[in-house]
């Protein structure tokens, strides 16, 4: 059973654990604003708003796509709806805006766009700030429109402050105290701990249970190849998958456990604080849909070739902490380099051995930027919003005397993993960044890569791609040693490269 607030009014609804909130919404509760179109997570017209209690007490609302997301995560959570928005025949401003900026046609998209823009009214009503291309881009690229074109659209968004105020009195209600609350982990088919340790005794007595977060990747295995779960075990609750803590590792290196559990929208503003290349990234990633569920472990036990956080992480040196069950004794925990953790296609060292069955990724280590290293991130896609990598290059390196050092190229797309090219790596180290330095790193590649032809490219697309990426690395330090005019901005991507 799952217990939540549905637009002010509480609900208590049985569900099979694969259930998504789209059908929840549709099937079960004849809710059918809410509409399905992609079921990938991509088109955004199934956007609600998800509300969970913050630390302040206060329920903050974020977008999410009802098509990915599981039914049970909803448990005392509060779900709005674009039924939910109007008074009677008073519209939200969201809606108002929308109509008078005509910025509907077929209306297929209305209202996951108006859901969208009601959590980017929330925000603005909590912490107002300049509606900026780039924070409207922010806000609306995970929602397509085919038929009325986004100018409308983005002129509702910019007005909608000027309606007045009809918010609904019930969006503050404090979640958990409104709902009938249970054990969160009572449902025998959708496992939700809220410790490491109910989670490693969940993985104990059903090792064979898929492992759900954001689910953005998993769900694709039930809306696209129709895949049933019996059972599923949840992380997103778990505490320990939930901390950032600063960090001091035995080799001396400072930086943070990011838990494995943390969204990519929480990590936003630490990314943008020390690493803007990667917090412009997360952008280049998912849409806000996407970022708002979507987390780093996930990205990486995942172990998808094309994923795009783990070759930054790569380049960075990431570190992962790892805890399991252990004979007897609650759990056992490890540190592994990441470069040790992706085996072969979609293999990591957590299915690696039988002893170790269960194991799971508890955190993510992120160095401080050290101020003499430099990171580039550079993504090649066919499209710019929320879409996957044909390829993407992760740079880091230092300069010493001229010379380059601790150099770490790291690459999706080119194999069956995320991986180090390490050819590459060993020709440039300890060499200046000359031209005839980087003509061999990029003859090295072919040593590093065989890359596999696929819909998102050729072999000899990625191979040529890989190297011009190598090319412009050299550019850029070209130009950085012409001066600070010169610079490559550090937020840079994939801004040039991609197809308009
Ligand atoms: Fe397209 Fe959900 S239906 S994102
Ligand atoms: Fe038709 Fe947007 S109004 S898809």
């Amino acid at each position: 059973m799952i217990d939540f607030m549905l637009n002010g009014q509480p609900r208590h609804c049985e569900a099979l654990p694969d259930t998504s909130v789209l059908e929840l919404l549709r099937e079960t509760l004849g809710q059918t604003g809410t509409k399905e179109g992609c079921a990938s997570g991509d088109c955004g017209a199934c956007t609600v708003a998800i509300g969970e209690a913050s630390f302040d007490g206060r329920v903050r609302y974020h977008s999410a796509n009802a098509c990915i997301t599981p039914a049970h995560q909803l448990q005392d959570r509060h779900l709005v709806t674009v039924e939910g928005l109007a008074r009677g025949d008073r519209l939200h401003p969201a809606q108002a805006a929308m109509v008078d900026c005509h910025a509907s046609q077929c209306g297929f998209c209305t209202p996951g766009i108006v859901m969208s823009l009601f959590t980017l009214h929330e925000a603005q009503q909590r912490s107002p700030a300049p509606l900026t291309p780039e924070r409207l881009e922010a806000a609306l690229g995970g929602n397509l429109c085919r038929c009325t074109g986004y100018r409308p659209i983005r002129d509702a968004a910019l007005t909608m402050s000027d309606y007045p105020e009809q918010r609904p009195g019930w969006l503050d209600l404090a979640v958990d105290a409104t709902v009938p609350t249970r054990a969160l982990h009572a449902d025998d088919t959708f496992l939700q701990p809220t410790t490491l340790d109910e989670l490693i005794e969940a993985r104990r007595q059903h090792p064979e249970a898929p492992i759900v977060a954001g689910g953005t990747d998993l769900w694709l295995e039930v809306t696209q190849r129709l895949k049933r779960f019996e059972r599923l075990v949840d992380v997103t609750r778990v505490a320990e998958l939930n901390a950032i803590e600063a960090t001091t590792l035995d080799d001396g290196r400072a930086g943070w456990w990011i838990g494995a559990a943390v969204t990519y929208s929480r990590l936003e503003p630490l990314f943008a604080e020390h690493y803007p290349a990667f917090a412009h990234l997360l952008h280049r990633l998912g849409s806000a849909q996407v970022r708002n569920r979507g987390t780093l472990g996930g990205n990486i036990a995942n172990a998808s070739p094309i994923g795009d956080t783990p070759p930054v992480l790569l380049a960075l040196g990431s570190r992962l902490w790892l805890a399991g069950p252990e004979e007897g004794a609650g759990e056992a925990e490890r540190e592994l380099s990441l470069d040790d953790f992706f085996l072969d296609y979609k293999q990591t060292a957590l299915n690696q051995d039988k002893e170790r069955e269960g194991e799971v990724i508890r955190a993510i280590f992120l160095p401080r930027p050290e101020p003499d290293r430099h990171l580039k991130v550079w993504k090649l896609s066919k499209r710019r919003e929320d879409d996957i990598s044909a390829v993407l290059g992760a740079f880091s390196w230092r300069l010493e005397d001229g010379l380059l050092r601790d150099v770490r190229l790291a690459f999706g797309g080119m194999a069956a993993i995320p991986r180090r090219a390490a050819a590459a790596e060993a020709v440039l180290e300890g060499q200046p960044p000359t031209v005839a330095s980087f003509q061999a790193a990029r003859a090295a590649l072919k040593e590093d890569f065989q890359p596999m032809s696929d819909v998102r490219g050729s072999a000899h697309y990625r191979e040529l791609s890989a190297a011009n990426l190598l090319e412009r690395l050299r550019l850029v330090l070209m130009r950085e040693d012409q001066g600070p005019d010169a610079t490559d901005s550090p937020r840079e991507v994939m801004l040039h490269a991609y197809a308009h």
